[in-house]
């Protein structure tokens, strides 16, 4: 029986960060003006080495967790990533993915695939160069991230699905093109309305581009219907084009919140967890880790913390808890 929060909700997915690092600079994530050349990221000796995400991963699994997503910053940046993807394949009962942000995926995604990795998600937010580098501030075009999509298909880690933050202004203009290009591809088109994660990114309700709209603008093109989802708290609400040309996603996590079915813990780079993307601070788990604590009384301080959890930030949104401290998603990963 998996451990429960406060509201019955099932610990069952486990995001890990695996650096705090990246090189893109997603204005909606780590925003240029506040991210610069002189941010001071985790020095190596903070972060969890694998053997310690290893350990705590087995012990997550022991308390139910069925998932786990490797993340960032980009997680492709943490150097020798495929021996960790190794470790943690070796874990019984357990889904492994990631969600990178490609550049470096068209010379990894066969490694990863060895490794042991079954799917990946890819962060796209437009084909248009231009748009692509005002939105993401990189120095490389769109076919860099389209050549890591195919080779991780052609790897084998599918679906691959591919994840558009949406903002008012910037990209929406995107989301027709994106449709056209990714309809009957095989790959799974996500379109995310921008969310308030962080206290950098200068989120306005008005920047963001409803799920209803998304599904509108498309719908009046390439008619879609909806489709059930694969299991409960599914992230993304899903539909399929009409004409068999495939299945896309919404994520409406500031219209239509999904917290009632909220089943994910994130555990940061240098070893903290947060019961929620919105959190404002993490529970240490290196300290017992690194002083000698034994799986057991591990397992007892992250059941204790689940199942004090009442956390339900998207539901309780206001345009004022927009401006609280919260912690950063690049530091704890989509
Ligand atoms: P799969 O179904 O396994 O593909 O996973 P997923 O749909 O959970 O995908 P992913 O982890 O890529 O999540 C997609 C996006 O949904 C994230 O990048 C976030 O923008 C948003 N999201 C994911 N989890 C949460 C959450 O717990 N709360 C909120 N508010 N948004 C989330
Ligand atoms: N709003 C919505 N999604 C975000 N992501 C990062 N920042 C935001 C935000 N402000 C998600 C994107 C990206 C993943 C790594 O994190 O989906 O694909
Ligand atoms: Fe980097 Fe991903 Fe954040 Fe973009 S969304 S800055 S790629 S961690
Ligand atoms: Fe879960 Fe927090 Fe997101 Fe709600 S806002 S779905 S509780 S992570």
């Amino acid at each position: 029986m998996p451990v429960q929060d406060k509201f019955g909700r099932p610990l069952r997915d486990l995001r890990i960060s695996v650096t705090d690092r990246c090189n893109f600079r997603c204005s909606y994530c780590m925003p240029k003006e506040v991210f610069g050349r002189n941010y001071a990221f985790l020095p190596k000796t903070e972060l969890l080495t694998f053997e310690e995400i290893t350990r705590l991963a087995r012990v997550f699994a022991a308390l139910g967790v069925r998932k786990i997503r490797l993340t960032g910053g980009e997680p492709l940046l943490r150097r020798d990533i495929e021996v960790l993807v190794a470790m943690l394949a070796e874990i019984p009962d357990i889904e492994l993915t990631m969600t990178t942000n490609g550049a470096a995926l068209a010379e990894k995604a066969q490694a990863l695939k060895d490794a042991g990795l079954k799917r990946i998600t890819v962060s796209l937010d437009a084909l248009d160069d231009t748009t692509f580098k005002a939105m993401n501030e990189v120095d490389f075009p769109v076919a860099r991230v389209l050549e890591g999509i195919e080779a991780a298909h052609a790897a084998g880690l599918t679906p691959v699905k591919i994840n558009m933050v949406v903002k008012r202004g910037v990209n929406e203009g995107e989301i027709l093109p994106m449709a056209r290009y990714f309809h009957g591809s095989g790959h799974i088109l996500r379109f995310i309305e921008y969310m308030d994660v962080g206290a950098s990114n200068g989120w306005r309700m008005d920047d963001v581009v409803p799920a209803k709209e998304i599904v509108e603008t498309i719908h009046a093109e390439m008619p879609i219907e909806p489709l059930d989802p694969n299991y409960r708290g599914e992230v993304a609400q899903r539909w399929r084009f009409k004409d068999g040309g495939g299945e896309i996603g919404v994520i409406a996590s500031v219209t239509q919140p999904f917290c009632g079915d909220c089943t994910r813990l994130r555990l940061s780079a240098k070893g903290e967890l947060y019961t929620c993307l919105f959190g404002i601070s993490g529970y240490d788990l290196r300290a017992p880790l690194r002083s000698g604590s034994d799986d057991d009384a591990l397992a007892e301080a992250i059941r204790n913390l689940w199942q004090g959890r009442q956390d339900r930030y998207s539901e309780l949104r206001t345009s004022a808890t927009a401006n609280l401290p919260k912690v950063e998603m690049s530091y704890i990963g989509g």
